[in-house]
């Protein structure tokens, strides 16, 4: 027997290609002519917006954008965009029949005949609402995460915080104690400025420990390396130990870099945790900051980058624990000393900065973990602060 079935070069290929975008559901594909009116619709189109072919071919695409959106001529816009430049794409609600709205990605295209005449666009919208629902939690988690961690890195100052309270509190009281049963004249006058100079050290701290401790939004802005390292040291001096040394090095001009200044300190300051818990005893903490130029060795990034290394020499990181430093509440420290988040914030940080973030370890020898965050381009001036 011979099969009867038609062979699929018979059937007309305009006839093809409406099959296949009448079988798509998950896409509304549809064209408009170049007044912006709907000529022809899919099932995608119906199934994502509600409306049947024969309710929809002749009316004006501005029918599925809200009021606002109508109001403020976005719909216009698009097309105009697109005619003018060949392809526009939007993001935004659109208004479903029922009057439900939907959060689309869509795409304009231009059609043109064979002497490049317009004769009209091809519309594809997605609509991606559950995408931006958990991209929105995702940010909320993350904002959730971050004040945990700042939480915890206040907690992990404010030990060396309050031992550093009580000095100057002792020194104001001793001072004004002395000076009150002074008859000295020079003396009371040299104990009046211990006293000043104690209150103001205090202030200073309180100030850092408030500009530390504010809730923020994400606040990217173009900073100097410099200035970031100077607050976090002055944070991190009072959660050392005796026997621990901060060394800092960093590179003369160093460039600027486009990150939130807060968070960026944040991390930092976790390295710096982290690298104080491995130490036992005696030991030294370098913070090395470099300029340097990427060609893909550090997961795919290219171009200028700036790197911050905090390095120890102290236990090190297991092998066995190595894959798992970077998994939110992964901890190796015991109960209430550590709560797993600080790498698993650096990583995200790193991340979200379009940077990377690297551990270099061997048990007993130390560890190094490297940040690198973009550089800004030379010719681009500070933003004021
Ligand atoms: N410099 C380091 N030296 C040795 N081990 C490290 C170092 N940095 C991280 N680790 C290991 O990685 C684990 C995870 O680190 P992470 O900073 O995410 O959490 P944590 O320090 O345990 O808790 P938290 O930072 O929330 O206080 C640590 O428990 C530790 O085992
Ligand atoms: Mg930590």
């Amino acid at each position: 027997m011979i099969a009867t079935d038609q062979p699929a070069t018979s059937v007309m290929p305009e006839a093809r290609y409406e099959q296949l975008v009448q079988a798509v559901v998950d896409y509304a594909i549809y064209m408009l002519d170049p007044t912006g009116h709907v000529v022809s619709w899919n099932a995608g189109a119906q199934r994502i917006k509600g409306y049947r072919a024969d309710e929809v071919i002749g009316r004006h695409f501005s029918l599925f954008f809200t009021a606002e959106d109508c109001a403020q001529g976005r719909p216009e816009r698009l097309l105009l965009q697109a005619l003018e430049q060949g392809v526009a794409q939007d993001e935004g609600w659109r208004v479903r029949k029922d009057g439900t709205q939907f959060w689309a990605l869509a795409a304009l295209d231009v059609i043109r005949d064979e002497q490049g005449r317009i004769i009209g666009l091809a519309k594809v919208t997605r609509d991606i609402t559950d995408r931006r629902d958990s991209a929105l939690q995702l940010d909320a988690m993350r904002a959730q995460l971050f004040q945990a961690q700042k939480l915890e890195a206040l907690g992990q100052l404010s030990g060396g915080l309050a031992h550093d309270f009580n000095n100057l509190l002792t020194i104001i009281l001793s001072s004004a104690r002395l000076a009150l049963t002074s008859q000295d004249p020079e003396r009371i006058r040299r104990m009046l400025e211990h006293i000043v100079d104690a209150g103001q050290r205090g202030t200073q701290l309180t100030q850092q420990l408030l500009s530390f401790a504010r809730h923020r939004q994400l606040n990217v802005a173009r900073i100097a390396p410099v200035d970031v390292v100077a607050s976090t040291r002055s944070l991190m001096e009072h959660a050392l130990p005796q026997g621990i040394e901060l060394v800092e090095q960093l590179q003369a001009n160093l460039p600027a870099i486009e990150v939130d200044a807060g968070q960026l300190q944040m991390v930092l300051l976790n390295l710096m945790f982290n690298a104080r818990d491995a130490i036992e005893g005696q030991g030294r903490i370098s913070l090395v900051i470099e300029c340097m130029q990427l060609v893909g060795e550090i997961e795919g990034l290219q171009g200028r980058f700036v790197r911050f290394d905090v390095q120890d020499d102290g236990q090190g990181i297991d092998p066995q624990v190595m894959p798992r430093i970077f998994e939110p509440f992964f901890t190796t420290k015991p109960f209430g000393k550590g709560t797993g988040l600080g790498l698993s914030q650096a990583y995200g940080f790193a991340r979200q900065s379009n940077g990377a973030i690297r551990v270099a370890s061997a048990s007993g020898k130390g560890t190094c973990i490297s940040l690198y965050l973009p550089a800004c381009p030379e010719d681009q001036p500070l933003t004021d602060r």
